[in-house]
């Protein structure tokens, strides 16, 4: 009896039941639809006093929402607030995707993949069905499995056909940054994130806006405010213009983006600490949320996956955001890292994520690389598996998205070294050993 299937065989769904959560099924987009709002309240009420989603864990509420907005969704907020007892107002999700549903592939393996015994397409190009073993694999697990895509690549027919074979998940790698968006104030240009989106309906899959407040790449206009209510009132209106425009089609956003300093002690001093204090935060979900109630609202940032001050820091400033009500629903752990498993380690990770779940938020692994600049591409392999299978134990960690699709095209080349190698595919698509690390984790191999 192989792991995968004994670990994977038991649906969500039965899960659900045992653990007192009411399924709501309703349709979007061809997608089972479950009510995890349903399943926290139920959560919160059995556990009694105290009890809210949060401490139950494990009941895999605040799965990614297949719809967006519309009063099913408003609904389930105010139920959630009701219904729990320690940390404010829930702003739980109210429903959530079934992706397995999507699964293209039955993997049904029993044995791990190495892509090394496996061969490739003749012309030395991805396998476009062993690429789709890997989202059908996440979707067995439960999971999303993503791709940061960058437009300018989506002339190219291998990387389309790489980046549709192997992802359910997409995340502009730059077109729905403020600099892309909105670069004359109140000019708003869509182009290049209208043709991701266009791209992942196509091909089945679902999209993660990125960002819509970073101190990186703002437009030069934004940067040159130097008034509190100036600024405050272009932050509102970006935010509620760019979340507006892809209301029903994307699921997720990243709100905020690396709002917190390196030393873990403060938040960073960008422009909009400066000028609105930390308060911009709260103002910033709270306007994401206004435009888009359907959309998963995150927090995203570097260095604070694992253990230390910047992840304690992070925990810390969302704890607060749900005590005020704030509707957070999840923190994005970047994962830009080296093969070495101490930076952070799976350990560290494991125990990070889990005091978020506690708090009832939903965490993803939201852009991952491992460069081996020094190192070789089987580390790098256990790396990534060891990391995604971190991922896959967790059972609020909703997502796994890598940050680009071919080695050429990361943006990490020219960085620390020439050619860090830190994606899935090589230069010519071909599946990389990490590749199979990532496969074998979701299979629980
Ligand atoms: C990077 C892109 O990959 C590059 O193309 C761009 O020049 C700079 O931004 N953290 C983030 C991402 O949240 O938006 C960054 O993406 C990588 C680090």
């Amino acid at each position: 009896m192989n792991r995968a299937r004994r670990r994977f065989s038991k649906p969500l769904f039965d899960r659900r039941a045992q653990l007192g959560c009411v399924p709501v099924l309703r349709t979007f987009a061809s997608l089972m639809i479950l009510s995890a709002a349903a399943c926290r309240r139920d959560g919160a009420a059995l556990g009694g006093a105290g009890g809210g989603a949060g401490s139950t864990g494990g009941a895999g509420g605040g799965w990614l929402d297949g719809g967006s907005g519309g009063e099913g969704s408003e609904a389930g907020m105010e139920a959630g607030a009701a219904g729990r007892a320690d940390a404010g107002a829930d702003v739980g999700r109210d429903v959530a995707v079934d992706v397995r549903r999507d699964a293209a592939v039955d993997v049904g393996t029993d044995a791990a993949v190495d892509i090394r015994r496996d061969a490739a397409a003749p012309d030395g190009s991805a396998d476009a069905g062993l690429a789709m073993t890997l989202k059908s694999a996440a979707a067995q697990s439960g999971r999303l499995i993503g791709a940061a895509i960058g437009a300018s690549h989506l002339s190219e027919a291998a990387y389309v056909t790489t980046a549709a074979a192997a992802f359910d998940f997409v995340t502009p790698e730059n077109e729905m940054k403020w600099d892309a968006t909105e670069p004359t104030q109140n000019v708003f240009t869509f182009g290049s994130g209208d043709a991701i989106t266009a791209f992942a309906q196509q091909n089945g899959m679902k999209v993660k806006g990125h960002t819509l407040v970073w101190h990186s790449q703002l437009p030069d206009w934004v940067s040159a405010i130097t008034d509190a209510t100036a600024l405050h009132d272009a932050m509102i209106n970006h935010i509620t213009q760019v979340v507006s425009h892809y209301r029903g089609q994307v699921i997720a956003w990243d709100v905020v983006n690396e709002a917190v300093d390196d030393d873990g002690e403060s938040l960073r001093d960008s422009i909009f600490y400066q000028y609105l204090g930390a308060g911009y935060l709260d103002d910033a979900f709270n306007a994401a949320h206004a435009a888009d109630p359907g959309a998963l609202l995150l927090y995203n940032d570097y260095g604070a996956e694992g253990a230390g001050a910047k992840s304690d820091y992070v925990y810390s400033m969302v704890q607060g955001m749900l005590a005020r009500g704030v509707p957070i629903n999840g923190v994005g752990l970047q994962m830009h890292t080296g093969p070495a498993d101490t930076s952070p380690s799976p350990a560290q990770v494991a125990a990070n994520m889990e005091r978020l779940e506690a708090l009832g938020l939903n965490v993803v692994i939201s852009e991952m690389d491992v460069q081996i600049c020094t190192s070789d591409v089987d580390t790098q392999e256990t790396r990534f598996h060891d990391i995604v299978a971190v991922c896959v134990a967790e059972p609020l960690c909703l997502a796994v998205t890598v940050w680009g699709v071919p080695d050429k095209y990361s943006w990490l080349n020219g960085v620390n070294c020439a050619t860090p190698q830190p994606l899935l595919f090589d230069d010519n698509y071909g599946p990389k050993p990490a590749f199979s690390g990532v496969l074998n984790a979701f299979l629980g191999l």
